[in-house]
């Protein structure tokens, strides 16, 4: 802290290129370093925002055997889509490249070799899983076997889904491929590692000494991995898909992604200055200590930017370290884990189809209730809430009345500033201490509290105009309402700025609507932005309301999904042990026919039924399942139900018997019953 920069190098992690991007990962990392660049270009800063695809790994390749299509359709058909959402969504980025390009190979490939010349890897030979008839090493997840613990015959390499047990793939029961069924053999090979080991020294110092000021969720996590004592990480692995390493003898080997993807951020910093020579040398982006290494992640990747990838840039010698890594946790969806591989989430390009050009929208709430110091849920209730009564009726309002009353009373020109008085004075101040307050917090990646001080700006807006009620004092004081308008106006110039990292959608129409071509961060706080006799064109608003249909649309999409997925995941419970044809029979299982049926009084679960069982005498049975039917609808009906089971007390109610209900893959109960008119009494055998 305290270290004065010349410039910035702000990365931001490269998705995997295995499915399109979601508002977890908008939230988690792409419109809070998007916030930060811009307010560092507003602020006139030199700085680069670097992006791309992580096109290797071990989940492009299960996406591609999943559809059956290779492994290169696949990351070009998700880069391009991902690449076209963060466009969509103004995340600014100067290059958004991908690891599959040849600056990349070759970048990657060379960063390997020296530390490779230099002696700085350690070369072990460990037994793996291999398939011998594919010919292939196999990755923990796609080993399955029988649990150790619980026996359930599917266990992954590393979990066991049944009994949540962690495994490695040593401990499963006649491991197999899971893709072809196989099975597995040990076999040698022969694998490079980054011996962390001998880095936990500096490392200690480096982040628990130097960097008390990351965020306490990346610093909490650097120091436990630390405390834990770090080991050597193999750095390549046996995989067919990757950049190749570079050393003779490692044919079939690939280097791992979590080597070759952070250095991406290099490659696409090459290809970006390639481009643009005003820029000047990639490498002052990378090696110049006067400048500033920032890195945006998740949660998932702290370990990666905060230990592994700052051993490597340390062993190859000449590049800078991060100077801080703001790392968010986790966004939930309607209290649910957001999942690509269930396809459980709000994509991007989805949404935009749903709502068209509410872009800001969106980056609004994500930022409003960004996971910053802990996981947070969206809702799509919350949602539109804040558009509602926020983005529309706070922001939107000030911003229509102000532009409105222009048009109205001085055919869109600014009036002049007249006397001020105390009220405006006051306003004023306030309004000028919320820049120094935003500053701080965007410097300290605080982005969440920063959005709610820009926010307080136009809640002050909205609260003079209010008060000041122009549209009544126009009667008796007209020379009083330009100064009121004026102010008003600068107050909205204002807005445009200081909304520009936040929400860049809308004030690029601000300012169209305001006229306003250039304007800087330094700006902010001035009252002199809007000139008297400045032409305004037509305003429009600037939010609208966003209705209960398309909400209440987007939560069963959501519905709908986690229904198909309940679907898709059901297994029948496994069967009982045989029982003998002298058990059975003793079971005596009847047809009857529903006399009457109606709900029990206190009761929420329970139905009594009055059977027709061929006695000529009623019988009476309780059947927990009010909460799947109306009582009418079941009389008339015949039904099957145990009518030897030693009656039972419920309820006040003598239950004789019992009605035979499936169990559906949600907990559903469905009354079972015959497909014929059979009688009642009819033994069912
Ligand atoms: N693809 C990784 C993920 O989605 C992130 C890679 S970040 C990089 O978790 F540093 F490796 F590029
Ligand atoms: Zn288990």
């Amino acid at each position: 802290m305290g270290k004065t920069f010349k410039r910035t190098t702000v990365t931001s992690a490269l998705p995997y290129a295995n499915g399109p991007v979601h508002i977890g990962h908008l939230a988690g990392v792409y419109v809070p370093a998007d916030i930060y660049v811009r307010y560092l270009r507003l602020k006139g800063r030199d700085v680069i925002f670097i992006g791309g695809s992580d096109e290797h790994g071990v989940p492009v390749t299960i996406r591609a055997r999943k559809e059956g299509i290779t492994v290169q359709e696949v990351v070009d058909r998700y880069h391009n889509l991902i690449k076209q959402s963060f466009e969509d969504f103004g995340i600014s980025f100067d290059v958004y490249s991908r690891t599959t390009s040849a600056t990349h190979h070759k970048l990657a490939s060379d960063f390997f070799r020296k530390l490779y010349d230099e002696g700085k890897f350690v070369e072990q030979v460990s037994e793996q899983f291999y398939d011998e008839q594919t010919g292939r090493f196999l990755t923990d997840r796609n080993i399955r076997g029988e649990c150790p613990r619980c026996h359930a015959p599917e266990a992954y390499g590393d979990q066991c889904e049944k009994c949540g047990a962690t495994l490695s793939p040593e401990e499963l029961i006649n491991p197999y491929n899971a893709e072809t069924g196989n099975p597995l053999v040990k076999k040698a090979t022969k694998h490079w590692y980054l011996p962390l080991d001998k880095d936990q020294e500096w490392l200690e110092k480096w982040i628990l000494e130097d960097h008390k000021e990351w965020r306490s969720n990346v610093y909490g996590q650097c120091k436990s991995w630390l405390d834990g004592g770090l080991r050597p990480r193999a750095v390549t692995r046996d995989l067919d898909w990757g950049i190749p390493v570079p050393v003779e003898g490692a044919e079939g080997k690939v280097l791992y992604v979590w080597f070759d993807a952070p250095i991406g951020y290099i490659s696409n910093t090459k290809e970006l200055c390639d481009a643009h020579p005003e820029l000047g040398s990639w490498e002052t982006w990378w090696k110049d200590p006067e400048t500033r290494l920032v890195h945006f992640i998740g949660k998932d990747n702290i370990v990666f930017h905060c230990i592994v990838f700052p051993a490597m840039l340390k062993a190859h010698g000449e590049y800078i370290l991060p100077d801080n890594v703001p790392s968010n946790e986790f966004l939930n969806l309607e209290g649910n884990k957001i999942s690509t591989s269930k396809n459980y989430a709000v994509w991007l390009n989805e949404y935009l189809v749903d709502m068209p050009g509410r872009q800001d929208e969106l980056r609004y709430v994500l930022t409003a209730n960004a996971p910053e110091t802990k996981d947070n849920d969206f809702t799509w209730a919350d949602y539109q809430a804040r558009c509602n009564n926020e983005l529309v009726a706070v922001y939107g309002n000030f911003v229509n009345r102000a532009l409105q009353l222009t048009q109205k009373y001085y055919e869109g020109r600014v009036p002049a500033c007249g006397e001020l008085n105390d009220y405006d004075r006051e306003t004023l101040a306030e309004f000028r201490d919320v820049k120094e307050r935003l500053e701080n917090l965007l410097e300290n990646f605080r982005f969440r509290d920063a959005q709610k001080e820009a926010m307080n700006l136009a809640r002050i807006g909205n609260k003079y105009i209010a008060d000041c009620e122009p549209w009544k004092v126009i009667k008796t004081d007209p020379e009083r309402v330009k100064t009121i308008i004026n102010i008003s106006l600068q107050l909205t110039a204002n807005l445009a700025i200081a909304f520009e990292p936040f929400l860049p959608f809308s004030s690029k129409r601000l300012r169209t609507m305001l006229a306003m071509d250039s304007f800087s961060w330094e700006d902010l706080g001035s009252t002199s932005l809007m000139q008297e006799g400045h032409q305004l064109p037509k305003p429009e608003l600037l939010f609208t309301k966003v209705e209960d249909e398309a909400i209440e649309a987007q939560v069963r999409k959501l519905e709908d999904t986690v229904k198909a997925n309940a679907e898709a995941d059901y297994k029948a419970e496994p069967v009982k042990p045989d029982i003998p044809f002298e058990d059975f029979e003793k079971l005596d299982i009847r047809v009857g026919l529903v006399k009457a049926c109606e709900k029990v009084k206190k009761s929420k679960k329970l139905l009594k039924f009055t059977l027709d069982d061929g006695s000529g005498k009623d019988r009476t049975i309780l059947s927990g399942i009010a909460q799947w039917y109306e009582p009418e609808r079941l009389i008339g009906k015949r039904v099957l139900f145990v009518a030897n089971l030693a009656p039972r007390q419920m309820m006040g109610e003598t239950s004789c018997g019992m009605i035979l209900s499936a169990v559906n893959y949600n907990g559903d109960l469905s009354v079972t019953t015959t497909l014929d008119e059979v009688k009642g009494g009819s033994q069912v055998g």
